[in-house]
C-alpha cells in the first residue's frame, strides 16, 4: 500500500466465519477497511454484522487448501472492489495430537490447511496486490512455530508458515507487498474450547496470568496491516504474555515459592 493511498483499503481475511478471524474482520471493517471474509464455512453472518453496523464487507466460501478456489476468490475480490492492499492468513486447524498417536490423515489435513493455505494465498494474492500498489501481508502462526511443542502437525505446520513468511518477504519486497507473521499464545477462542484442563496447566506457565483477549491479537494484526509498520518485513511478532522468552522459569519460581531468597 502507498503512504498515500486515500481510498478505503481492502483486505482479505481467510478464517473469517468465526474465532479471531471474525474479530480481525470485525475490527479492520470498523476502522475503515473494505473486508472479504473468506472460509470453508459460510462467513455470512458476520458479513451481515459488519453491514448492519455500516462496514463494507463481502462473502467468499474458501477452501484454503485448493489454490483454484484461491484464484476463484481472487477473481470475486477484483470484482467487487478492483484492488487488494492486505491479506491475512488466518484460517488454521489445531490437533493437540502426540507424536505418535499422529495418523497420517491429520499430519496431511493440518499441513494443508496451515501451509500450503497460506502458500497458495500469497501466490494467489500478490499480483493483485502488486498491481493495488503493494500492501501486508499477515500469517497467523502460533508460538507453536517457535518452541518444541508436543503435536507434530500443528508445530509443523507453524513453523513452516514461520520460514514461508521470511521467503516470501524477500521475494515480494520488490512488489512493495511487505509479509510478517503472528505468533499468538494462549487465546480465548472456540479452537480452545474443551480443553480446559489443557488450558488451566498451560496457564500456569504464562507470567502475565491468562490467556489473551482475541482483541488483543487482532491489535497485532491491524498494526502490521497499517503503515504504522511501513519499515516491517520478514518480523515475527510474538503476542503470548511472556510465555515463550520466561515460561519456564515463572513455573520454576512459582512452585519454589518461599524456597528461594
Ligand atoms: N486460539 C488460540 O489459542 C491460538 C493460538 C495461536 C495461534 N492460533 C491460530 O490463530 C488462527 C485462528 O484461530 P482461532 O482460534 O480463531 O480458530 P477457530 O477454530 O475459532 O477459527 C478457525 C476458522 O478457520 C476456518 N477454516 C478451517 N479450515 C479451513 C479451510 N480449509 N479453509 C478455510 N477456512 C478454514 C474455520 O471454519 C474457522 O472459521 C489459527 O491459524 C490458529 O492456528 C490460535
Amino acid at each position: 500500500m502507498s503512504e498515500t493511498t486515500t481510498v478505503p483499503r481492502v483486505v482479505l481475511v481467510t478464517g473469517a466465519a468465526s474465532g479471531m478471524g471474525a474479530g480481525h474482520a470485525r475490527a479492520l471493517a470498523a476502522a475503515g477497511w473494505r473486508v472479504a471474509l473468506a472460509d470453508v464455512s459460510d462467513p455470512g453472518p458476520v458479513v451481515a454484522e459488519i453491514e448492519a453496523a455500516g462496514g463494507q464487507a463481502s462473502r467468499h466460501v474458501l477452501d484454503v487448501t485448493e489454490p483454484e478456489q484461491w484464484t476463484k476468490t481472487i477473481d470475486e475480490v477484483t470484482a467487487a472492489y478492483g484492488a487488494l492492499h492486505g491479506l491475512v492468513n488466518n484460517a488454521g486447524i489445531s490437533r493437540r495430537m502426540r507424536f505418535m498417536d499422529t495418523s497420517e490423515e491429520v499430519w496431511r489435513q493440518v499441513l494443508a490447511i496451515n501451509l500450503d493455505g497460506p502458500f497458495y494465498g500469497i501466490r494467489a494474492a500478490a499480483p493483485l496486490m502488486r498491481e493495488s500498489g503493494g500492501g501486508s501481508i499477515v500469517n497467523i502462526s502460533s508460538i507453536s512455530g517457535q518452541i518444541g511443542y508436543f503435536s507434530p502437525s500443528y508445530s509443523t505446520s507453524k513453523w513452516g508458515l514461520r520460514g514461508l513468511t521470511k521467503s516470501a518477504a524477500g521475494e515480494l519486497a520488490g512488489w512493495g507487498i511487505r509479509v510478517n507473521s503472528v505468533h499468538p499464545g494462549l487465546v480465548e477462542t472456540p479452537l480452545l474450547a474443551g480443553a480446559d484442563g489443557f488450558v488451566e496447566s498451560a496457564v500456569a506457565s504464562v507470567p502475565l496470568g491468562r490467556m489473551a483477549r482475541p482483541e488483543e491479537i487482532t491489535a497485532v494484526v491491524r498494526f502490521l496491516l497499517e503503515d504504522a509498520s511501513s519499515y516491517m518485513s520478514g518480523s515475527e511478532l510474538t503476542v503470548d504474555g511472556a510465555l515463550v522468552s520466561n515460561g519456564l522459569y515463572h513455573r520454576i519460581l512459582t512452585e519454589m515459592e518461599g524456597e528461594l531468597s
